[in-house]
């Protein structure tokens, strides 16, 4: 089918972070500075966000610094080298679609699956003054399934503390997957970020609960001296004792950030004390300027913009939004919860204007933008519910595994007397009134052949016997392309419409048109 041709898939990433204010350096290596690197490859199509619905999860009593730390966060985002330009960069709560989703995930995850999240009783144990005894909070790696799945990704980077949180993602995927015999929802693996170890000023874990941090865009000065302060774990408290480096978290420091040889010097003058601990401190806090000053030079530069990077954020969440409406719009169609009327229409006595207002598509404006496949299968569900009268019942093989949506497109209806039916869709962009349809050589008792148009956002049905051109298909079979006939429909300007087997023009097929008794 014209309309089926494959779009460049980049493999998708997603990925997040709370808004917990401005980063430090451990935020910087174990997240932000590989997602950076992750953007600059231009190997994957990236999406990253501010997760500030799960700041509320436990900040829900004082929501009253979520805004300005997911700002703070963004323009750190922005100062490390994340580019708009390339990665889709946005705020959570700005893409209604991650609620909806998590809404819907929640209808089908057992309760035991998320108390047994390790994250959940240990943070209900280490957060202390907070009372996380609440829905929201058990839901949070829940949430979090629905921020990853809703942009279908390959790849989550996170660090080793997120591997749970993947591990829930992957059940509910799965989960969906197999109660609604569907493939909507890849399961995505992490992509483990290396943390390198990065002591905070203390020698413990670098963490703001501990007020131990460098920031990423503090001031050098400021960054100098928290360095000069920093402990060495007992090394040398006696300069003229030799210290190991393998104890100091200033050493861990140079590791990070100094190179290689600089490092192995460092540690030399340590074990020999032969250069005073202050020495050898500036000489971190060089490394870390080196490494780091154009961040907080950038950063500076950022926020005389604020203005500019909230529009940002909102543009690129409005982006965001319509790349996770892709993923809902068969999510709800699976719940039954499209927005029109459907099949419940058919339990109801048909009106005068029944038929055409169910041709009539101009109501799916939602529809036009898709992707020509996913397109295509809700038209033929429409189609199904719709248009074919109450009197047909079909069917599909439906417990077949689709290997991809193409043959799943391909695959065909069966009426109650056992007729196969092949349904193909086909949307007038080349030309207008001309659409092109490719059929399987195989034999199918009536191919129906649904054209819709761009313009009118009309609907035209025409399900065709197959035997009626029995002598054409044969021909055809000569002049097919890669195993599939290529057929087509013109209307013509009084307003018939023609069949085009193979490019030899065959029928008038106007009197086909909504005709439903080849599928009695
Ligand atoms: N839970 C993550 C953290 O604390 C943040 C997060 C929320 C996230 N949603 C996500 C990370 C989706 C990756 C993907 O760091
Ligand atoms: Fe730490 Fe450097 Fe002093 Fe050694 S010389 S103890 S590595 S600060």
């Amino acid at each position: 089918m014209a309309e089926l041709a494959t779009q460049n898939p980049r493999p998708r990433i997603l990925s997040g972070m709370r808004p917990t204010g401005k980063l430090h350096l451990g935020n910087y290596m174990g997240a932000l500075a590989n997602w950076v690197r992750l953007q600059n490859e231009g190997q994957y199509e990236c999406y990253f966000f501010i997760a500030d619905w799960h700041a509320l999860t436990t900040d829900y009593a004082d929501p009253s610094r979520v805004k300005l730390n997911t700002l703070d966060v963004a323009l750190d985002w922005l100062a490390a080298g994340l580019d708009p330009g390339k990665s889709t960069i946005f705020i959570q709560s700005h893409v209604p679609q991650h609620a909806e989703l998590h809404l819907l995930f929640s209808m089908i995850t057992p309760l035991g699956w998320l108390e047994r999240v390790p994250t959940y009783k240990e943070q209900q144990e280490n957060i202390t003054g907070k009372d996380l005894s609440t829905y929201g909070f058990l839901g949070y790696p829940l949430l979090q399934a629905a921020d990853i799945l809703v942009y279908q990704p390959q790849f989550v980077p996170v660090g080793q503390d997120q591997v749970a949180h993947v591990e829930l993602t992957r059940e509910v995927a799965r989960r969906f997957n197999s109660l609604y015999k569907t493939e909507v929802f890849p399961e995505p693996d992490a992509l483990l970020t290396p943390s390198p170890k990065l002591p905070g000023t203390d020698g413990r874990k670098m963490s703001k609960s501990y007020g131990n941090t460098i920031g990423l865009t503090e001031a050098p000065t400021t960054v100098a001296f928290k360095i000069h302060n920093m402990s060495t774990n007992g090394q040398r408290i006696r300069q003229s004792d030799a210290g190991d480096p393998d104890l100091c978290p200033v050493a861990d420091l140079h590791k990070v950030f100094n190179s290689p040889d600089a490092v192995a010097e460092v540690e030399k003058c340590c074990r020999a004390a032969s250069q005073r601990c202050e020495f050898c401190k500036m000489d971190a806090a060089r490394a870390v300027h080196n490494a780091i000053g154009h961040i907080h030079d950038a950063r500076m530069s950022m926020e005389s913009r604020i203005d500019d990077t909230w529009e940002m954020l909102r543009e690129q969440s409005r982006k965001a939004s319509a790349r996770a409406e892709q993923t809902m719009m068969p999510v709800r169609a699976i719940f039954d919860l499209s927005h029109d009327l459907g099949s419940i229409r058919r339990y109801f006595a048909v009106n005068e204007n029944h038929d055409k207002e169910v041709r009539d598509l101009s109501q799916h404006s939602d529809w036009w933008d898709l992707p020509a496949d996913q397109r295509a299968k809700l038209l033929r569900n429409y189609w199904k519910n719709n248009l074919v009268p109450r009197d047909v019942p079909l069917t599909q093989e439906s417990n077949r595994e689709f290997t991809t949506i193409d043959r799943e497109l391909e695959e065909p209806f069966i009426t109650a007397k056992k007729k196969r039916v092949f349904v193909s869709t086909s949307r007038d962009i080349l030309m207008r009134n001309r659409w092109h349809f490719e059929i399987p050589l195989r034999s199918y008792e009536v191919w129906t052949l649904l054209c819709w148009s761009d313009e009118t956002r009309a609907l035209y049905d025409f399900p065709v016997p197959q035997k009626t051109f029995s002598s054409d298909f044969a021909m055809a079979r000569r002049v097919k392309k890669d195993g599939k006939i290529p057929v087509q429909i013109d209307r013509t300007e009084e307003g018939k419409f023609t069949l085009t087997i193979a490019a030899r023009e065959v029928a008038d097929i106007s009197a086909f048109q909504g005709d439903y008794a080849p599928l009695k």
